[in-house]
């Protein structure tokens, strides 16, 4: 449709959040791909397509199925309606999820708290929803942002007020002087969004003592944290990994996201929240935070498709609700691939101070800092002309600041994929860099 056509809206009349570039970043990204199909996408966080398996997923329906016959006890007639009726608000795979916490994460917690969700973003909707009460609320968030966040806060009217990630993955000192900066200002800071492990699209992981380090603030601030944990389980090295935050959270600081995007199925498009912050009621009945966000989850999604969640469910039944178990051979093709490009940017950039680049520990993403703005403009050429897609940094900066860097992803390609993408990006920079001396 051209602009001269008769139109009935325009965006200016429809919720301000529309137009802005935290909510059209991911279809723009996605219309790039659609656009060049034949580039190499290291673009993509999406999780290894040759690893989905039809077959597994009608077995997980079957294997959920029989749990609530044989070992819940359900009659034939209510597992079926339990499975294809409307269902319960919070969700039928919260015991399940609690187990697989205690079990993967050593984080106890009571499945009453847990709210089983239309994927982590839904999640992540609810709990800013509640949390934005009033204008002046704000909510705090590590940068580089992941851009889901930054729009569902947009579309919830919360601001995202921005603490220094850095090398450490979170500038602690920065936290406490931006509550701070954000008080002075008149607003209220009510929660930071972090990604201790591997986050997106950083890489970067937080230290056990920043860990705790965070914990303490938090509590000294009365803020909340909202731990982001999509990647958690993908870590590189052997040994064990830095407990999560909510592992280590005995005063219910922690509110905590969870996805199965990454470790069962994108396509279940289930995810979920722990929420046992104590919340009062205008009665003074006390109950805990899952509970008012599954009053917005019922008038938002109503609840999570059941058939979703018994595939998830099942799933974690046949590891013995353990996603380490049910994730070895990703993990290590994800360990692998990062290894792959790690290296290869290495060998194709040798001593050249100029472009640099993180090294994660695990997760799906690198970034690499080049001597030149890395904008959408770029990205097109890129694609167009040298057949190759990555992510621009500014996608995941809440300002138009100029920003020298790109996100590459691991998670959807082979290592020889990896090698035609870093050789095709290898050209991209060493042309641009030609351009701009010239
Ligand atoms: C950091 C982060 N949080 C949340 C999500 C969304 O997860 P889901 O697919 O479960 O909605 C993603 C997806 O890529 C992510 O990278």
């Amino acid at each position: 449709m051209t602009a001269t056509e008769p139109v009935d809206l325009t965006v200016a009349d429809l919720h301000p959040a529309l137009g802005d570039p935290a909510l059209t970043s991911m279809n723009f990204l996605n219309e790039v791909s659609e656009r060049y199909p034949a580039a190499v996408s290291l673009a993509a966080g999406r999780p290894y397509e040759e690893f989905f398996d039809l077959a597994a997923v009608h077995r997980h329906l079957d294997t959920f199925h029989r749990h609530l016959t044989d070992d819940l006890g359900h009659s034939p007639e209510q597992a079926r309606r339990l499975l294809l009726q409307y269902g319960r608000t919070k969700g039928i795979v919260h015991q399940l999820i609690a187990r697989n916490l205690a079990v993967d994460e050593q984080i106890t917690v009571d499945p009453e708290a847990v709210v089983v969700t239309v994927g982590c973003q839904e999640a992540m909707f609810l709990v800013l929803r509640a949390l934005r009460a009033g204008p002046e609320d704000v909510l705090l968030a590590v940068a580089p942002t992941y851009v889901g966040l930054t729009g569902a806060a947009r579309l919830v009217d919360l601001p995202v007020w921005p603490v220094a990630g850095g090398p450490s993955g979170v500038d602690v000192a920065d936290l406490s002087v931006q509550v701070r900066r954000a008080r002075a200002a008149g607003l209220r800071p009510r929660a930071c969004y972090v990604m201790p492990d591997f986050a997106n699209p950083s890489g970067v992981s937080i230290s056990a003592e920043d860990r705790r380090r965070l914990l303490t603030l938090a509590a000294e601030e009365d803020l909340l944290l909202l731990e982001d944990n999509p990647y958690g389980l993908f870590h590189s090295a052997d040994g064990p990994r830095p407990p999560t935050l909510k592992a280590l959270d005995t005063g219910r600081r922690v509110v905590y996201l969870g996805s199965f995007a990454k470790t069962v199925l994108p396509g279940a498009r289930v995810g979920y929240v722990v929420a046992d912050q104590r919340v009062a009621g205008p009665d003074g009945r006390v109950g805990p935070l899952a509970d008012q966000l599954a009053m917005i989850k019922s008038m938002v999604t109503v609840n999570t498709s059941p058939i979703a969640q018994a595939v998830i469910g099942g799933r974690l039944l046949e590891n013995g609700c353990s996603l380490v178990a049910a994730n070895i051979r990703e993990r290590s093709a994800y360990t692998r691939n990062l290894r792959h490009l790690v290296t290869g940017l290495r060998r194709r950039f040798p001593g050249r101070a100029a472009v640099r680049w993180t090294v994660p520990a695990g997760g799906f993403f690198v970034v690499v800092t080049v001597p030149f703005p890395v904008d959408d403009a770029l990205l097109d050429r890129s694609a167009r002309d040298y057949g190759v897609l990555w992510t621009p940094m500014a996608h995941f900066y809440d300002d138009t600041a100029p920003v020298c860097a790109l996100r590459l992803s691991v998670s959807a390609v082979t290592p020889q994929q990896i090698d035609v993408g870093l050789d095709r990006l290898t050209a991209l920079i060493t042309d641009e860099v030609a351009r701009r001396a010239g």
